[in-house]
């Protein structure tokens, strides 16, 4: 009798997630599989969603009705299956953002990268496995400057009966940062890129979609926390934001971070944090102040000269019970938007929670150079479409390549062998030698403007990779948050300036494990990975609006020999170009 309820409610759930395809909610549930392992389903439909902010109300694309997104919820090594159906006008794809991805790249994402966007009434599964991977991450839209409103977290629980590597929080709670613009986001980057300037700054800051009281007539709209006195609290931040990186900070709290990037690090305490955009931490707070409502700030770190951005802070409460509804907050003290040493001095303290095994023996040292660009304008009507400083046109790029995407995926001319897309050139080291870090050769009217190309660069099965990142002053030096796909990479070193391995100082015992690497302003930082994960994987920075100026490159990995070691057949409902 049990059995037969038990099959009928599995048969309830199943009909829920294969037929019910009006509902507005989202469908997450688990079957168990052998070994204890789940299966988790989830149903995103992509639809646009009025909402009214800022005074301002407009129609923006989200995830089920929902802004920010439905949040994944997961086990270490579950299976996770997203069916995502495009019922907006906007061409879509999603990327779940620090999800290794082993053996399914054709999951990962990033459009014209590993598959074409969903068009229209198109849909598309996700299939892939948390293999070893546990913490925060997040997904988000990895097409145009969609990701502004269609961003989730993804939050993989430790397997049943792990601890934590420290005392169990009272509760946990999700904190996303973003950027909320009251214009569409699709012509907004448009408009960016024909006027061949800079981007407009966003209009507000969000902390879980929510701007907070400094903002013109956004007085309600605030996120709150409430806390129990004396209990201790643990946050997963996000920065969800697609052009801003952000100091984060709790009037008069101290933040502990425990995990970066989805993976333990030493407790180290600190006052505030920084985080570029594709970056997560999960930070310990104890409510152990009087009883009072604080404020939960986030203001912009903005390292490069001359650019404008949006310096009004935004703020939500962390407020204690017993606090009065209308007590004022209490100030957070945030760093300086260019207070580089506040960036740095987290950064130092950052060290995987144990010893790990860094590949000593490289195979392959790459040097890449990471900055911006002008380029030549070659437009009739320069004063309209050749806005950057000296009469150019905004580009960026690495190894003075600036990315182009193809109109097919790289994933898919490479797994087909379609000529004509791509190409496997990208240089393993700059095309030229200079100061990086403090000449500025590049600019106008120095002319060596980066090229434009789809270029690649292929690995082998299992080569142990060490990656100099070096920003140039081209335009400005700044810090840019690289993201690499389909790894996560120990950060060996960095430094300020330029890379001297001579002097560079190398972490081999303990360095995190990130996928996002914040490359310090003026400086390099050293990364190493093992290519063992074959397929197509992006690299970029993910300043959105460098992204589109190709600050990016693709990694081919091609298979090796053994059964584990090749990339499947790609799924037969794969988006066609
Ligand atoms: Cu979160 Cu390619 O990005």
């Amino acid at each position: 009798m049990t059995n037969l309820i038990t099959a009928l409610f599995i048969y309830f759930l199943l009909y829920l997630f294969l037929f019910n395809n009006h509902s507005n909610y989202v469908v997450g549930f688990t079957s168990q599989r052998q070994g204890g392992r789940s299966t988790i389903f989830y149903d995103f439909k992509v639809q646009t969603t009025r909402i009214t902010k800022l005074c301002n109300t407009k129609d923006i694309p989200t995830i089920n009705g929902m802004y920010p997104g439905p949040v994944v919820y997961a086990q270490e090594d579950d299976k996770v299956i997203i069916r995502v159906t495009n019922e907006s006008p906007y061409n879509i794809t999603i990327h779940w953002h620090g999800i290794q991805q082993r053996l399914s790249c054709w999951s990962d994402g990033p459009s014209y990268i590993t598959q074409c966007p969903m068009q229209t009434g198109q849909n598309f599964t996700y299939e892939f496995t948390l293999q070893q991977q546990k913490g925060t991450f997040f997904w988000h839209a990895h097409v145009s400057w969609l990701r502004a409103t269609l961003y989730g977290a993804i939050v993989v629980y430790t397997k049943k009966g792990v601890p934590y590597p420290f005392k169990f929080p009272y509760e946990e709670h999700i904190i996303m940062l973003g950027e909320y613009w009251m214009k569409d986001m699709v012509q907004i980057e448009q408009a960016v890129l024909a006027s061949g300037g800079a981007p407009p700054p966003a209009d507000a800051f969000t902390i879980n979609g929510q701007p907070g009281p400094n903002y013109n007539c956004s007085a309600n709209d605030i996120y709150k926390l409430d806390v129990v006195p004396g209990k201790t609290y643990l946050l997963r931040l996000i920065n969800a934001a697609l052009n801003q990186e952000h100091f984060f900070a709790i009037a008069n709290h101290k933040l502990t971070i425990v995990e970066v990037d989805g993976e333990y690090t030493k407790p180290l305490t600190t006052d505030r944090v920084m985080l570029g955009p594709g970056q997560t931490l999960n930070v310990l707070v104890t409510a152990d102040k009087p009883i009072a409502r604080y404020s939960m700030a986030i203001g912009p770190y903005q390292s490069a000269k001359n650019v404008s951005f949006q310096n009004i802070t935004s703020i939500a409460y962390f407020q204690y019970f017993g606090a009065t509804a209308n007590d004022l907050s209490l100030p957070a003290a945030l760093p300086r938007f260019d207070d580089n040493l506040a960036v740095k001095t987290v950064m130092d303290g950052i060290k995987s929670l144990h010893p790990v095994a860094v590949p000593n023996d490289i195979d392959r040292n790459l040097f890449v150079t990471i900055g911006l660009n002008v380029q030549k304008c070659r437009s009739k009507n320069p004063q309209k479409d050749c806005k950057a400083k000296g009469g150019g046109v905004m580009a960026a790029s690495m190894n003075n390549i600036s990315f182009s995407n193809p109109n097919i995926s790289i994933l898919e001319a490479y797994y087909k062998n379609i000529n004509g897309y791509f190409t496997e050139d990208f240089p393993g080291v700059p095309l030229k030698f200079y100061d990086f870090a403090n000449g500025a050769p590049n600019n106008p009217p120095n002319d060596t403007n980066s090229l434009n190309g789809t270029r690649t660069y292929v690995l082998d099965y299992g080569t142990r990779v060490q990656l100099i990142l070096q920003d140039t002053s081209t335009v400005s030096t700044e810090n840019h948050p690289i993201h690499l796909h389909g790894y996560s990479f120990y950060v060996v070193g960095y430094g300020t300036g330029n890379y001297d391995p001579d002097t560079a100082d190398f972490n081999l015992v303990d360095p995190p494990y990130m996928n996002t690497i914040g490359v310090p302003v003026g400086g390099w930082a050293a990364i190493r990975f093992v290519a063992d994960n074959p397929g197509v994987w992006f690299m970029h920075c993910h300043l959105e609006i460098h992204l589109s100026w190709g600050l990016s490159v693709v990694f081919i990995v091609k298979n090796g020999e053994g059964p584990l070691e090749r990339l499947p057949h790609p799924p037969a409902d794969l988006p066609r170009c």
